[in-house]
């Protein structure tokens, strides 16, 4: 299982903090950001992590997480040219794949819980994580039928379908590089990960478990505190880097 960080896009929201720096940079408590999704992955035993930075930021990286040495584990870094979607990713990270299977995680997403036991059991399609929110129109939302087994699931419906949002999580197999590359670009422009999903769901082979614990994206200001808070009282004992 090889591992990617998804640690570009723009970070609008997070104005004018980001104007100089990338928002998985800024600090949540005592570590820069994208530590916390980094202690994801290192948890779970992975060890060959590629992290997908923005150009203008692809030095600050490099100056903080270098070779990986540092942390047991082995960094490749890739240039996003443009924020052109989560499903992007893999296209980028095509040769780094190599077929193979491939977790990512997004670099402004904090989780409480531990995924090496899924992360380690993964065998083949895609298993992604859902947590109950109380503002489903923001995320890709999954619908479950009476056994919870997912039936639909659709980007930032603008008409409730479910409480269930998907976090940034995900566990693929080799076929994501191909999925990707039928994505067609969204209304907003972006290849959306949505899609991949519903790729997945299409042919049978998407498994939709749930998120324990806290999860937060730190993207906006209040989740960027409330992560703070999640840092400091309930993750250090958690944290291997
Ligand atoms: P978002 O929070 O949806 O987007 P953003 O970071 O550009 O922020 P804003 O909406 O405030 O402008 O992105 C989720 C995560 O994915 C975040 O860690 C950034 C990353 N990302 C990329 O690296 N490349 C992309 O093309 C996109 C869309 C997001």
């Amino acid at each position: 299982m090889k591992g990617i960080i998804l640690s570009g896009g723009s970070a609008t929201r997070l104005r004018p903090c980001t104007k100089i720096t990338s928002k998985q940079l800024l600090p949540v408590y005592n570590r820069p950001m994208i530590y916390y999704p980094l202690n994801t992955l290192i948890k779970a035993g992975i060890k060959e992590i590629l992290i997908i930075v923005a150009p203008e930021r692809a030095g600050d990286y490099l100056n903080l997480l270098g070779s990986g040495k540092e942390f047991g584990v082995k960094f490749t870094y890739e240039v996003q040219d443009k924020p052109r979607g989560l499903a992007d990713a893999f296209i980028i990270g095509e040769n780094f794949i190599d077929q193979g299977n491939v977790t990512m995680i997004l670099g402004d997403n904090i989780f409480e819980d531990d995924f090496s036991k899924e992360i380690k059991s993964f065998k083949s399609g895609a298993k992604v994580f859902a947590k109950k929110v109380s503002d489903p129109e923001r995320f890709g939302v999954v619908k479950f039928d009476d056994n919870m087994r997912a039936v639909q699931i659709e980007e930032k419906p603008k008409k409730w379908i479910s409480d269930y949002a998907l976090t940034g999580l995900y566990i693929y197999d080799g076929s994501v590089v191909e999925a990707s590359k039928s994505v067609k670009p969204s209304e907003r422009g972006e290849l959306e990960i949505t899609e991949l999903h519903n790729w997945y769901l299409k042919r049978g082979e998407l498994e939709v478990a749930m998120v324990k614990g806290e999860w937060l994206d730190a993207g906006t200001f209040d989740s960027l505190l409330e992560a703070q808070i999640l840092a400091k009282e309930k993750l250090q004992d958690k944290l291997v880097i």
